[in-house]
């Protein structure tokens, strides 16, 4: 049974399927994030994560935008003269970034237009991303003398390669969707039309794994970036014992059975069925 929710910058659809459609709800605004916008995300990807009804989360934007970055009047402007203000909407955007990255479901940006500046932080916290061949991205900041802070330099920096990061953080350039995909900012890109239709044939991949596997496994490929060889080896036999012993659908042994005792399916050409089907 389909769910939905609207708040004053964000709204959301979990449909039949278990997809949460999560959508910036500020198009005349090109979906700049402001404050309310940040408070909104939390509350949304909080209560998404610990919603059964939830299987995979999307965030994309209202409009012809998927978001034009931090708002310049609301977050910027109105808070130069107060700290305090600043810095809870600043904890705001990284908490609920921290939520997506970090959340036991998969999470797929869905980049239907603009992506500038801030913007970038929340779409590196995105497992996947797919964007409209025609979608617009750019580091602005240095048209209007600021740096890509917030950790904007970081993420685009640990996303794209070395020339491009300086080159495009540089210049200002605007890149499309299929540049995005070339410099490693963005999974896949496809024509417009096509957008919706190739998220949900992803979500629905990934709806055909089993969750905790899935989960442990977005998991370790977020850690282990940051360790060594040898850390990464004990964390990974560590982190796949404890998947084996929390498993409640035991798909391990289920597929190693299907594969070499029934012969039932081929693990190389897809998943072992969901353990109540
Ligand atoms: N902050 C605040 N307001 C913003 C905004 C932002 N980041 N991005 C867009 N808006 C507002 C505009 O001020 C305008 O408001 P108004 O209707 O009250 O005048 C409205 O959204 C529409 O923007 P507009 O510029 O007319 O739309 P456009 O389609 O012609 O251009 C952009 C879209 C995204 C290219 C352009 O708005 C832009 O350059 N925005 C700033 C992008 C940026 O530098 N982001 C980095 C911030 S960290």
């Amino acid at each position: 049974m389909a769910k939905s929710k609207e708040l004053a910058c964000v709204k959301y659809e979990i449909d039949d399927e278990g997809i949460a459609w999560v959508m910036f709800n500020r198009p005349e605004k090109r979906n700049a994030m402001n404050p309310e916008l940040h408070y909104d995300m939390e509350e949304v990807i909080a209560e998404l994560e610990t919603d059964d009804d939830a299987k995979i989360i999307v965030l994309t934007g209202s409009g012809e935008s998927w978001s034009s970055g931090m708002d310049l009047r609301e977050f910027f402007r109105a808070t130069d003269n107060d700290p305090a203000a600043r810095f809870k909407a600043q904890w705001a955007h990284r908490h609920w970034a921290q939520y997506v990255a970090t959340s036991q479901k998969a999470t797929i940006a869905m980049v239907n237009g603009f992506c500038f500046g801030g913007a970038f932080c929340s779409l590196a916290a995105c497992d996947i991303v797919v964007t409209a061949d025609d979608a617009t991205f750019g580091l602005s900041e240095i048209n209007w003398g600021i740096l890509p802070g917030g950790n904007v330099s970081k993420v685009f920096a640990d996303l794209a390669n070395h020339r491009n990061a300086m080159f495009y953080a540089m210049t200002g350039r605007t890149f499309d969707g299929i540049k995005a995909v070339e410099m490693g900012i963005a999974t896949l890109s496809v024509p417009k039309d096509r957008l919706k239709d190739e998220v949900t044939t992803i979500a629905r991949e990934l709806m055909e794994k089993s969750p905790v596997v899935l989960a442990y496994t977005k998991q370790a490929m977020s850690n282990v970036g940051d360790m060594d060889m040898n850390m990464a080896y004990e964390y990974l036999a560590t982190k796949g014992l404890a998947l084996r012993a929390i498993d409640p659908g035991g798909t391990r042994e289920r597929g190693m059975t299907e594969f070499l005792d029934k012969k039932t399916y081929r693990p190389g050409l897809g998943p072992v069925s969901l353990e109540d089907e």
